[in-house]
């Protein structure tokens, strides 16, 4: 019985246990992924003793994905550019870090938006929080060209610059909605929008038609920037896709499975999101 699980602190909210669980029943793979609770300082003592205690690995997220970076043996480039973890694996008795997110992002954009390329596009992200990085880190391993970055606190965009290089493009917050002429992919990763917070004001008026618009907020499954884009004829995309597919390559690495993100997966997180979700 391969064993994994996804660890935080608290960690009851998390749903990835209904992903790993659809899979392990479809592919018929006798595994199980649980939540599993541990206090900051219990995190180094959890990951040293992960094998012993039988798991293949396990999904990291809130408050430990930076911690548990420092404390992998070894972490890919990619993510060493990132700094933080959201998937562990054990290897010849190593535990290897990876960062799941920004493929996450990624594949779930060309899962709505087929043949979307943004390499030599000039795209625009709102927010410079955690999540952000992934975002960063993917849109440029995509090739854009130009990112303009608007944050409420500036300085967080140029810690952006200074982290992944001159491609990144620090905007004033309140500039936003002027800048948004050109733009390959407008992307939110600011909490605004997201279930007991404020909604994100912005002015769309200067929106291409052809601009994708994408908000990683998943809870509602679409947000008001996701409506009134969608209502001025603009393809979105909902952050749930993201949520779905950063947790592929974890499965892969613990079961050995790759697995497809359905549209049955899609609508059983729904659901569990707003029950009166239907297709
Ligand atoms: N779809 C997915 O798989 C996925 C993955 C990760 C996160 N998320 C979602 O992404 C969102 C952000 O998560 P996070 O971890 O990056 O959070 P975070 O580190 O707390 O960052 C929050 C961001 O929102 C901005 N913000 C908050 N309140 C604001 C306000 N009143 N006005 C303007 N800006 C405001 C912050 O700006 P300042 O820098 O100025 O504070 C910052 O950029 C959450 O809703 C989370 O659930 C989704």
């Amino acid at each position: 019985m391969i064993r994994s699980c996804v660890i935080g602190w608290p960690i009851s909210h998390s749903r990835s246990p209904i992903i790993h669980g659809y899979w392990l029943r479809k592919y018929g793979i006798a595994g199980s992924y649980m939540r599993q609770p541990v206090a900051p300082e219990a995190l180094a003592n959890f990951l040293s003793e992960l094998g012993a205690s039988g798991f293949a690995g396990c999904n990291v997220t809130l408050p430990h994905k930076e911690a548990a970076f420092a404390l992998v043996t070894r972490a890919d480039e990619s993510t060493e550019r990132l700094g933080a973890v959201n998937t562990i694996y054990l290897r010849d008795g190593r535990t290897l870090g990876t960062n799941t997110d920004g493929e996450g992002f990624i594949n779930s954009l060309k899962q709505s938006v087929p043949g979307l390329s943004l390499g030599g596009t000039r795209a625009m992200m709102l927010g410079a929080g955690g999540a952000s990085l992934a975002v960063v880190n993917a849109l440029l391993e995509q090739g854009v060209e130009e990112l303009v970055v608007a944050n409420r606190t500036l300085e967080r965009t140029e810690q952006l610059r200074r982290r992944f290089g001159t491609r990144v493009k620090p905007l004033a917050w309140e500039r936003a909605g002027d800048q948004l002429g050109d733009c390959s992919l407008l992307v939110n990763t600011t909490s605004l929008g997201m279930k007991g917070q404020p909604d994100l004001q912005l002015d769309l008026s200067r929106l291409a038609v052809d601009t994708v618009v994408a908000d990683i907020v998943y809870t509602p499954l679409r947000t008001q920037l996701l409506s009134d884009a969608a209502s001025r004829g603009n393809q979105v995309v909902e952050g749930l896709g993201m949520l779905l597919h950063q947790a592929v390559r974890g499965f892969s690495l613990w079961f050995g499975v790759t697995p497809e993100v359905t549209p049955e997966l899609h609508d059983l997180v729904a659901r569990d999101i707003d029950p009166e979700y239907c297709r």
